[in-house]
């Protein structure tokens, strides 16, 4: 099991975005978790490619890119272009996800498939051991800052089993409302990345933060 961390940019502060960047670069984070929202998928808007590509530019770890978008897949180049390493899809928003991965990994990218909280671990039987990550939604997707939900360790627990069963070698990740009250047992449950917005960027220490939450 990896204790990875996965710092969300969205809590970050967008007026001075390399200063928060050079201390994820700095810090033991894994990887930078980027939220693209459409204001279709989700009732919210973040931002869009040019600010992937600027962050790229600044960047020393793994683009971690969440795409909250719908048609997802009109987008896998662009996001290539503007940097991704890493290119997570909305399993409600996929119509044809099998065609979507294989396409992801094509543009030469690990693909990852996100759950919204209400959609069951067990629909990924027949794709699990394609993707390189699953993505379970801790809140619901659109905003930072929200509450945990607690039903998310069953959901990983039973989310390992099938990765497990499936032989895959699928990294799980949680996102939303992830802080130190949590993070142990969900490490415990089977998640090997934590994606942390508002603890990590609200706190006095970021830094010491990202450690705390990866030695959890
Ligand atoms: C929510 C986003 C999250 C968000 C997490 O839709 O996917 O990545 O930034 O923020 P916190 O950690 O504040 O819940
Ligand atoms: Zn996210």
């Amino acid at each position: 099991m990896s204790k990875m961390v996965a710092p969300s940019l969205l809590a970050a502060d967008f007026s001075n975005l390399a200063k928060d960047i050079d201390m994820v670069n700095r810090s033991d984070a894994d990887w930078f978790h980027l939220d693209i929202m459409d204001g279709v998928f989700v009732p919210n808007i973040s931002f869009g490619l040019p600010v992937v590509e600027a962050i790229n530019k600044l960047a020393r770890k793994p683009l971690d890119v969440h795409l909250m978008i719908v048609s997802p897949e009109k987008y896998i180049g662009a996001f290539k272009k503007a940097g991704a390493h890493l290119l997570n899809v909305h399993y409600e928003a996929c119509t044809h996800l099998h065609r979507t991965i294989e396409e992801i990994h094509q543009a030469g990218m690990k693909a990852g498939v996100t759950l919204n909280p209400h959609t069951s671990v067990t629909l990924l039987e027949d794709i699990v051991d394609m993707v390189d990550l699953v993505l379970i939604m801790s809140v619901n997707p659109g905003f930072g800052g929200q509450t945990f939900i607690e039903n998310t360790y069953t959901r990983i627990e039973k989310l390992k089993n099938l990765i497990q069963k499936r032989n895959s070698n699928a990294l799980i990740e949680v996102d939303g409302g992830v802080t130190d009250k949590n993070a142990g047992k969900l490490y415990n449950c089977g998640a090997d990345v934590l994606v942390s917005g508002s603890f990590i960027f609200k706190s006095d220490d970021p830094a010491g933060t990202i450690r705390q939450l990866k030695t959890s």
